[in-house]
């Protein structure tokens, strides 16, 4: 089947793509001539990423799935959490969010905090699923890694010792937030093809 991932992070599209069977052919936005930003606009991740496939599949008439995730960090009541894109400002830049994030947590406050993605699919005959992960872990005292992207340098997934930053791909993929809803997906998606 021809599924669009509703995002215009390539990051994202890159470790989706990999976690996907041969089975399943993953067109991004630009396959699908949708070049705007997309809306996000709502107060969970669980209505922005409905809001992003549903821009999709009203104006594009294409079976999709739009993720959101937040970085929920328990020493600030879940903050920044649905606002983690544009927690230091507009302008969404990781440097600053995670700037943000390490000044707001001075070293001896409890660091634990988990990643939570929610996925939203939309299907040809118009019938929604919803698909959910979490990856629980601690936020570090400085930036660690070169790899992956937003907050991964100053996450560490519990029982680890590296952050994901500096996780291979899939080392990432198989502990992530993102891994566990999107293997959920492509399980939905399998037996739904029988
Ligand atoms: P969104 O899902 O693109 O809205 O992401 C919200 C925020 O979380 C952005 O700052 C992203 O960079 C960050 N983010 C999303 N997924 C990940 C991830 O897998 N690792 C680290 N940061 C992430």
């Amino acid at each position: 089947m021809r599924i669009c991932f509703a995002t215009n992070n390539e990051h994202k599209l890159t470790e989706v793509r990999a976690l996907l069977p041969s089975t399943i052919e993953l067109v991004s936005l630009q396959d699908i001539g949708c070049h705007e930003e997309l809306p996000e606009t709502q107060d969970t991740l669980s209505g922005n990423a409905r809001q992003k496939a549903e821009y999709v599949w009203e104006h594009y008439h294409t079976s999709c799935f739009a993720d959101d995730t937040g970085l929920e960090v328990d020493a600030l009541d879940g903050a920044p959490g649905v606002y983690s894109a544009r927690y230091a400002g507009p302008q969404r830049a990781a440097a600053d969010n995670m700037a943000k994030l390490l000044q707001n947590l001075p070293p001896s406050t409890d660091r634990s905090a988990r990643f939570r993605t929610v996925i939203a699919l939309v299907l040809p005959d118009g019938e929604w699923q919803e698909f959910n992960g979490v990856v629980q872990g601690r936020i570090i005292e400085e930036v660690r890694g070169q790899a992956g992207f937003g907050y991964d340098p100053i996450f560490e997934p519990a029982g680890h010792h590296q952050t994901f930053a500096e996780m291979t791909p899939e080392q990432k993929n198989s502990l992530s937030h993102r891994g566990r809803a999107v293997a959920q997906l492509v399980a939905f998606l399998a037996g739904r093809e029988g």
